[in-house]
């Protein structure tokens, strides 16, 4: 209380005085908030003590005075910028720590994360990357086509004969577009084949993913809407062999050394001669079981030489240019691939079966 106790009555005494105001001030306080607020309260107030021995210098002489009180103000100036610097420290502080308080660290939450609700892909596309993967792998592009089209792609330019039962109504979903029966949903990707013929850039060796519509009562093995894999190859030279070989790899490669493929005779109108692809049943490994009917082997898909009436009716020059194709169901190797005995669980959303996919 060095100031406020002495009352100066020369210049002397006052410079002295305001001398051990200075290291009061030095030594008063200045944090916490409340401390600063004391020690501003005690020098700058009404009543502090700098105004207190400002009220002495009436006493000193007009000199004295002038001489005084440019100390005192030097030393006010200098208090009051000390006190407003420590202030807007103090609040930086408290504003740095309100910010840490308030942090929401989202790489915390990702750690903690229950993953149930990040989900995942569904095993049909996981399956279908994992087949494009492979596919690329053996050389293929992966290609796409239109889930509508129209009748002259998904039935004519693939040799399908008026008369066949696919193009029946009770077989496909045919829009209500144009010419009754002209536009309808694929019923399988293979008139992609066409598309990519139709480009005229040959050779082609690519693989076709992609959905594909069926009236068909969903059961165990079939559902309305499913998806396939097309495969085509077209170049000088390719031999049945080239399919057969293509078929076997692509096999152990996706399921394994102990699952072997094998070609029947089968009739498609867009191949000949043509094939079914079977493999091992995957489920008793050729013993025989109830999902393979006891046979020990399950049909995947479709496949054979490229018909000649195909490559003709997109000018390409069946003497010069061959090739195989083959078409297999998505979900129908998801199953074997899974072991699922009903194909069903691929599609009811069912958490408990799905979350085992999370990949
Ligand atoms: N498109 C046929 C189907 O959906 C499958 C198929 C068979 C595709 C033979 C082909 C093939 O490319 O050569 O049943």
């Amino acid at each position: 209380m060095a100031g406020s106790d002495v009352n100066p009555g020369s210049l002397r005494e006052f410079l002295a005085a305001l001398e051990s105001l200075r290291s009061s001030f030095d030594e008063a306080p200045l944090a916490p908030e409340e401390a600063l607020r004391a020690t501003e309260g005690r020098f700058l107030a009404k009543g502090g003590e700098i105004a207190l021995l400002s009220r002495s210098l009436g006493r000193l002489s007009q000199d004295d005075r002038r001489e005084a009180g440019s100390a005192l103000q030097a030393f006010r100036a200098r208090v009051t910028e000390t006190l407003s610097t420590q202030r807007r420290y103090l609040e930086s502080l408290a504003s740095l720590e309100r910010e840490r308080q308030e942090r929401y660290d989202l790489t915390e939450d990702l750690v903690r994360e229950r993953r149930a609700a990040v989900g995942a892909l569904n095993v049909v596309t996981q399956t279908r990357y994992a087949l494009e993967d492979l596919f690329v792998g053996m050389g293929f592009s992966i290609e796409t086509g239109p889930e509508v089209e129209s009748e002259w792609y998904n039935f004519e330019a693939l040799n399908v004969a008026k008369y066949h039962p696919a193009r029946d109504a009770q077989d496909s979903f045919f829009l209500e577009l144009g010419e009754p029966g002209s536009v309808v949903l694929r019923t399988q990707t293979s008139p992609v084949q066409i598309r990519l013929l139709e480009r005229g850039v040959l050779p082609i060796y690519a693989v076709i993913p992609g959905k594909v519509f069926r009236r068909d009562t969903p059961d165990a093995r079939h559902t309305p809407s499913f998806h396939q894999i097309e495969g085509l190859v077209v170049d000088e030279h390719i031999t049945f062999q080239d399919l057969a070989g293509t078929v076997s790899g692509f096999t152990k490669a996706y399921f394994g050394q102990e699952i072997s493929a094998r070609l029947r005779p089968a009739y498609f109108p867009f191949t000949e001669p043509s094939a079914e692809f079977e493999i091992t049943c995957t489920i008793c490994l050729g013993s025989g079981c109830r999902t393979c009917s006891g046979v020990g082997w399950i049909e995947l898909g479709g496949c054979g030489m490229v018909h000649p009436n195909v490559f003709r009716s997109v000018g390409v020059d069946p003497e010069r240019w061959s090739g195989f194709a083959f078409g297999f169901g998505i979900e129908r190797l998801a199953q074997m691939k899974h072991g699922l005995a009903d194909m069903r669980v691929l599609l009811d959303n069912d958490l408990r079966f799905l979350s085992q996919f999370r990949g």
